[in-house]
């Protein structure tokens, strides 16, 4: 059980069906610690469910990020950080193609945002895989598995390869990181790390690295690396988990550079 933060005036106090607390205007009283709780935990006795997936204190602290700028936040910016941006398509999926595209952006690029992946380029069939593993919570995400419930496996399918099919990620200039790129290419055979291009390379049933976004590899690795104070034996034995703990810290932010061809 998490330590009871110290508790966030919320209507519950007054009772049983209080209306929803107005962000906008209560953000402004409270501390980012207790904005936080609210938004993990839920309000109680209003109905306001907490986060949907476990696992993402990541999420929720972008949450409250955004949460902390509405009382400032004027209407028009507002629009531009929640709407959709025309996504130029037609056709069957041109609805749903937008709605991604509110994050996404509709050239798939992820709009400038720093823990938005760049789909363009990627491989269609981890695509389709990845959508698929949201929507049933085998990918913990609370964003995207909002995104993914409602997809039918045909719109999987098309969605993936709308995106996949953009230009975008898969090419890069390497920098001159000498020890990323021996990781890259041979790992650390001391800590058994293996060679990250042994599996993510091009014609392999791996997600393509080159190219994508720097914040975004390191978020991911960071995630899977979990929490420092869970026990090794009750972390996740997986593929990437395992790899992922077995990159030195002070090499994630190189290794992920590299990877994305960034200096
Ligand atoms: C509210 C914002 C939002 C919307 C809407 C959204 N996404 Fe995402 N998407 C994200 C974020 C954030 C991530 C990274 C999540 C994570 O950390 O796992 C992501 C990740 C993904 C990934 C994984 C990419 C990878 O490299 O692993 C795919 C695929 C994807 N989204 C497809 C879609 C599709 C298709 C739609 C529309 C049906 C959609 N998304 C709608 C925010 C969004
Ligand atoms: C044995 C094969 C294998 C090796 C070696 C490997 N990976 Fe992976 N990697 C995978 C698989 C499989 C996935 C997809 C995992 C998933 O969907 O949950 C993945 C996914 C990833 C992703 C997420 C991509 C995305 O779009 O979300 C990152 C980042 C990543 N790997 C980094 C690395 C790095 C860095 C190394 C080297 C230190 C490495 N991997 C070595 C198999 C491998």
């Amino acid at each position: 059980m998490p330590r009871r933060a110290r508790r966030a005036p919320t209507p519950g106090d007054a009772g049983g069906d209080a209306p929803a607390p107005d962000l906008a205007v209560n953000a402004r009283e409270w501390t980012d610690k207790q904005i936080f709780w609210i938004l993990k935990h839920g309000v109680k006795y209003t109905g306001m469910p907490g986060w949907a997936a476990k696992d993402r204190d990541d999420e929720v602290r972008r949450m409250v990020a955004f949460v902390r700028l509405l009382p400032e936040m004027s209407p028009a910016t507002y629009r531009a950080l929640t709407e959709v941006p025309g996504s130029g398509t037609a056709g069957p999926d041109a609805a749903r193609i937008a709605a991604c595209a509110g994050c996404h952006g509709a050239d798939g690029r992820g709009r400038g945002q720093p823990d938005m992946p760049v789909l363009g380029g990627q491989s269609p069939a981890y695509l389709r895989a990845t959508l698929e593993a949201y929507a049933t919570g085998k990918r913990q995400s609370a964003v995207m598995a909002n995104a993914a419930a409602t997809l039918t496996p045909a719109e999987m399918t098309r969605l993936a390869d709308h995106f996949a099919a953009m230009p975008g990620i898969g090419a890069t200039t390497p920098n001159g990181n000498v020890k990323a790129a021996r990781i890259d290419r041979e790992g650390l055979p001391k800590v058994q790390l293996p060679a990250c291009a042994s599996c993510h390379a091009p014609g392999k049933p791996y997600p393509v690295l080159a190219g994508q976004r720097a914040s975004y590899i390191a978020q991911r690795l960071r995630n899977w690396r979990g929490d420092e104070t869970v026990v090794d034996a009750r972390k996740s034995q997986s593929t990437m988990p395992v790899i992922a703990r077995r990159i030195p810290e002070d090499m994630i932010d190189p290794l992920a550079r590299y990877l994305s061809g960034q200096r």
